[in-house]
């Protein structure tokens, strides 16, 4: 899709599913943070929109605010938005938009009209680190139209702070598309934080190319960033073409956990298909009944003949694979101890522990 011209412009049905994943997440992320007891959390939306679409549907940064507002819990910590929008007439619209929502004095929100991500991100980390504090739990949310405007090194910059996760938008059908314009070769340089880019252009396989720009953008953020948890998810559109990808990079394993949790929600339209890519190998496709017997691969795969414990097992279902922390021990570990022959063993049980229970993270299990 071209970027629009216009100030408004119509949802499409795969920046609904995107919509929806923000919503369920932050509906998730803000009471957690506010009720961990953090005074103060930010919420960035850096390529914010006008905050509504033709149809009068809302934007990401509508999304956010209603669900710090309509939440069931309540909220203690004061929630800072911040909206970033270049575009000064978008941002008047979703200005309006913004004063339209009552909302307690605990909400501020601050519209950055005519400025760039960047120099707003420069700007708020200079306000913290002047004052010599640390920036507090913050969401960004990371969504421009293509890859001018995002350099890796202000996402860098910003990561660097501990509690800071991200959300980013990484238009491929784009990139892929302009690549190899030399005039854009500074600004890809820029966007993905280092030259290795440029070996894409020369790969025939489009398969291939889109695996290598994905799989680079997530070492970048994995390695250059230093995020400790990094997963992508495709959407591909009804051409079964990829649309575009979500990275998602945190720090924190709740985080991870209720970021998952949200993508097993969604709800496919037949339009788009929607799956985690983090291994390009073993695509898993989301909104239906999960395949129970994929993460069984995947954990023969990784404990084969091992003795391990059931934390280390949670830790590598929930880091490694597209799976949640709900979906190994039943459907999974239980029927693999059950199986006649077992195909794992429960070593030194306790006396009284039932078969198929694994409620001690201690609890020590060999895969046969
Ligand atoms: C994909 S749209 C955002 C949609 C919005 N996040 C949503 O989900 O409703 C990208 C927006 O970023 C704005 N934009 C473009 N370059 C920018 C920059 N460097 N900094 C901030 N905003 C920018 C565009 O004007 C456009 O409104």
């Amino acid at each position: 899709m071209a970027a629009p011209k216009t100030t408004i412009w119509d949802l499409e049905p795969h920046t609904r599913a995107k919509h929806d994943i923000l919503r369920r997440y932050l509906q998730a992320w803000i009471p957690i943070l506010s009720l961990g007891g953090f005074p103060e959390i930010i919420y960035i939306d850096g390529f914010a929109g006008p905050g509504r679409y033709s149809k009068g549907e809302d934007g990401s940064p509508i999304i956010a605010l209603n669900a710090a507002v309509y939440h069931r819990a309540k909220i203690q910590s004061t929630i800072r938005f911040l909206f970033i929008e270049l575009n000064k007439d978008r941002a008047a619209v979703l200005q309006e938009l913004v004063d339209e929502i009552d909302r307690p004095k605990q909400f501020p929100v601050t519209i950055f009209s005519g400025v760039t991500f960047e120099k707003a991100v420069y700007d708020l980390l200079a306000e913290y680190t002047s004052r010599g504090k640390q920036l507090p739990p913050t969401f960004a949310f990371i969504d421009p139209f293509g890859w001018k405007g995002v350099p890796f090194s202000t996402i860098q910059r910003l990561v660097n702070f501990p509690s800071v996760e991200v959300l980013i938008t990484f238009m491929y059908e784009e990139i892929n598309r302009f690549l190899s314009l030399p005039n854009q070769s500074e600004i890809f340089d820029q966007y993905f934080g280092t030259p290795k880019w440029r070996e894409a252009i020369s790969i025939p396989d489009p398969r291939e190319r889109n695996r290598s720009l994905h799989d680079m953008y997530l070492e970048q953020l994995h390695v250059s960033a230093r995020l400790r948890y990094v997963r992508s998810f495709q959407m591909r559109n009804d051409r079964d073409v990829t649309d575009y990808y979500l990275f998602y990079g945190t720090n924190n394993r709740k985080g991870l956990e209720k970021m998952k949790e949200a993508m097993w929600k969604i709800d496919p339209s037949g339009e788009f298909k929607f799956s985690d890519a983090t291994n390009p190998h073993q695509p898993v496709l989301f909104g239906r009944e999960p395949q129970f017997e994929v993460l069984q691969e995947q954990l023969l795969a990784r404990f084969r003949g091992e003795q391990t414990t059931v934390a280390d097992i949670e830790e590598f279902v929930v880091a490694e694979t597209a799976f949640r922390e709900t979906h190994y021990k039943r459907q999974v570990l239980r029927r693999m101890e059950v199986a006649v022959p077992p195909q794992l063993e429960v070593v030194d049980p306790p006396k009284n522990r039932p078969q198929g229970t694994y409620g001690d993270p201690s609890l020590k299990l060999r895969f046969r």
